[in-house]
């Protein structure tokens, strides 16, 4: 028995895109296989510092606008960053990212600032591009019970 872990999931979607990723991220760490890991949803416009400091892992989804993360994830990390940044090494992370080209702006705009808050990625990120593709929300399924999974048995 491990305890009860807390698996944040933080997002924002503004057309929907990101928000089809989220549930789908949502629906794998929710997986009847996984017995003791609370998944806990924010807006990137609402998480808060202690919901980070809470948590034993975090999925964070953007879109990609103007070659970034968006402006929301941004003020996500500009409301967590020195709050957190003493207290929060080594948190076990997957990300998700929707984008119109190929999501290589949002995914480094992100990582940069992860890298500073020395934060451990734990799973590959999933990145869907172009027209929408229902198929590739498998792999976003799989992020989350990947990073759920890992709570689960305290392998993170
Ligand atoms: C203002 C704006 C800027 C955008 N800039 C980019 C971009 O730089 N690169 C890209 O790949 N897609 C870009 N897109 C496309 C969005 O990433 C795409 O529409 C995505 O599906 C939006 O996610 P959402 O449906 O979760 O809101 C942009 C969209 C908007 C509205």
């Amino acid at each position: 028995m491990t305890g009860q872990k807390r698996l944040l999931v933080v997002y924002y979607s503004r057309s929907g895109g990101t928000e089809r990723m989220a549930e789908a991220v949502i629906r794998g760490a929710q997986d009847d296989a996984i017995e003791s890991v609370e998944v806990i949803v924010r807006s990137a416009l609402e998480a808060s510092p202690a919901d980070v400091l809470q948590a034993d892992g975090i999925i964070l989804g953007t879109p990609e606008n103007f070659g970034y993360m968006s402006g929301a994830m941004k003020l996500f990390f500009e409301t967590i960053y020195y709050p957190c940044i003493d207290h929060t090494q080594g948190l076990p992370y997957g990300l998700f990212i929707r984008a119109g080209n190929d999501g290589q702006g949002a995914l480094t705009s992100m990582s940069r600032i992860i890298t500073g808050l020395s934060w451990r990625e734990v799973v590959e990120p999933v990145i869907i591009s172009g027209e929408f593709d229902d198929t590739c929300l498998d792999g976003c399924t799989d992020l989350g019970m990947l990073l759920a999974a890992g709570l689960d048995t305290g392998i993170y």
